[in-house]
């Protein structure tokens, strides 16, 4: 497709599919052109709590919203995080400590970040399986939670949840990431509830399932590739790059929607006003324009202008918090699990969505 049909259009579910690099780039880049509104009623309910926050906001909007929570998220203020993400990266070994196998997904991957987020919110620990259950079921796209009542019920539990909080903060403030947000203002305004609980939301989907599957797609990809957990573990400088190759190998966002606010033109293609496209992020990591030998992982490569965490004015948020979180976590596991290999024979599926990539489950 990315050869052949670069930019191509989908009469089934109306949507412009655009694959090579320099076009997902510009995509993603072009702000006044590509708009991140949600176009109301064609989007599964999930994206109902989140449909004012900053993800789906074009300027001025955005901008507003972003200034307003960037601040928690700059990497000084997230480098200070990790004293912390290491005692819990530590906790998680230690509960499997000795049984000799373990599933990545299940007993690490998927708790680190969860865990990450609940105690930046300042979400108390007894609440934690609680989050975590509706953090499973709001980011399943098309799981067996498919516009069911469980997820409606859901996500009305959390909001539900996230507004007492709110307004617990709001009488007694803490340290914590909502009572900062309650706090900031920005031309003199502050966020509105509904905003908060839309960020809330947003944090849960767009922190939670990508690092677990970043961290997933990590070591089954150091695993496959003959010699890259030996290489990794002499040479400590050599991790940073090797998880960035990952972020482009196996990226865990592989789409990003967006709609046209005005006739545009997209290599061959004339798109008209109001178009929807699917930017494919996991197709542009792999044009072999942008990366030679793409479907080579290459642990090492320089330049890596990988778009896994986008590009332009919505770059992620979480980036720095991600990078660290994989650092510490996977430098945890190549020191503390000397025989860390994929258990043989066991089969590897892929989660069922068209947005998430990484595996279901990985037994180590
Ligand atoms: C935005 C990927 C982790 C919070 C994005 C976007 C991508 C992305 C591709 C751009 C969306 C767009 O252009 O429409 C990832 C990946 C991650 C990750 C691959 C992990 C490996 C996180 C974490 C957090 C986070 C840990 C927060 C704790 C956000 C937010 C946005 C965002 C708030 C919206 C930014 C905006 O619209 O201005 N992420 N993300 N992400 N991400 Fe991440």
């Amino acid at each position: 497709l990315r050869e052949d049909s670069p930019v191509l259009f989908d009469d089934a579910q109306e949507v412009w599919h655009v694959f090579r690099y320099d076009d997902v780039q510009r995509v993603l880049s072009d702000h006044a052109v590509f708009s991140s509104r949600m176009r109301a009623g064609r989007e599964p309910d999930q994206n109902h709590l989140f449909a004012s926050s900053l993800i789906s906001t074009d300027p001025p909007r955005h901008r507003q919203l972003r200034s307003l929570v960037s601040e928690a998220f700059t990497p000084r203020a997230v480098a200070a995080l990790e004293p912390r993400i290491s005692e819990i990266v530590d906790e998680l070994l230690d509960r499997v400590a000795g049984t000799g196998s373990m599933d990545l997904i299940d007993d690490f991957a998927y708790p680190l970040p969860v865990i990450v987020i609940a105690e930046l919110m300042g979400i108390p620990a007894e609440d934690r399986d609680r989050f975590k259950r509706w953090s499973d079921i709001v980011v399943s796209q098309t799981r067996e939670y498919e516009s069911s009542p469980v997820r409606a019920s859901a996500q009305q539990e959390m909001a539900e949840y996230f507004f007492a909080m709110i307004e617990r903060r709001r009488r007694d403030p803490g340290e914590d990431l909502i009572s900062r947000l309650l706090a900031a203002q920005v031309d003199g305004e502050h966020l509105s509830v509904i905003e908060l609980l839309g960020f809330c939301a947003l944090l849960l989907v767009a922190g939670n399932e990508t690092t677990t599957n970043l961290l997933g797609n990590a070591v089954l990809t150091f695993a496959e590739w003959p010699g890259t957990i030996e290489r990794l573990r002499a040479e400590s400088g050599a991790l940073p790059s090797a998880i960035e190759e990952v972020l482009r190998f196996r990226s865990p966002v592989q789409s990003m929607f967006r709609v046209t606010t005005e006739d545009t033109t997209l290599g061959a293609a004339s798109l008209p006003a109001g178009s929807r496209l699917a930017a494919w992020i996991g197709s542009a990591n792999r044009d072999g324009r942008q990366f030679p030998d793409p479907e080579t992982f290459a642990p090492d490569r320089r330049p890596n202008r990988h778009l896994a965490f986008g590009q332009g004015i919505h770059f992620c948020l979480g980036a720095p918090l991600a990078r660290l979180e994989a650092r510490v976590a996977l430098s945890a596991l190549l020191a503390r699990l000397p025989g860390l290999s994929l258990a043989p024979g066991a089969p590897l599926e892929r989660i069922d969505s068209t947005i998430i990539f990484g595996p279901r489950a990985l037994p180590v």
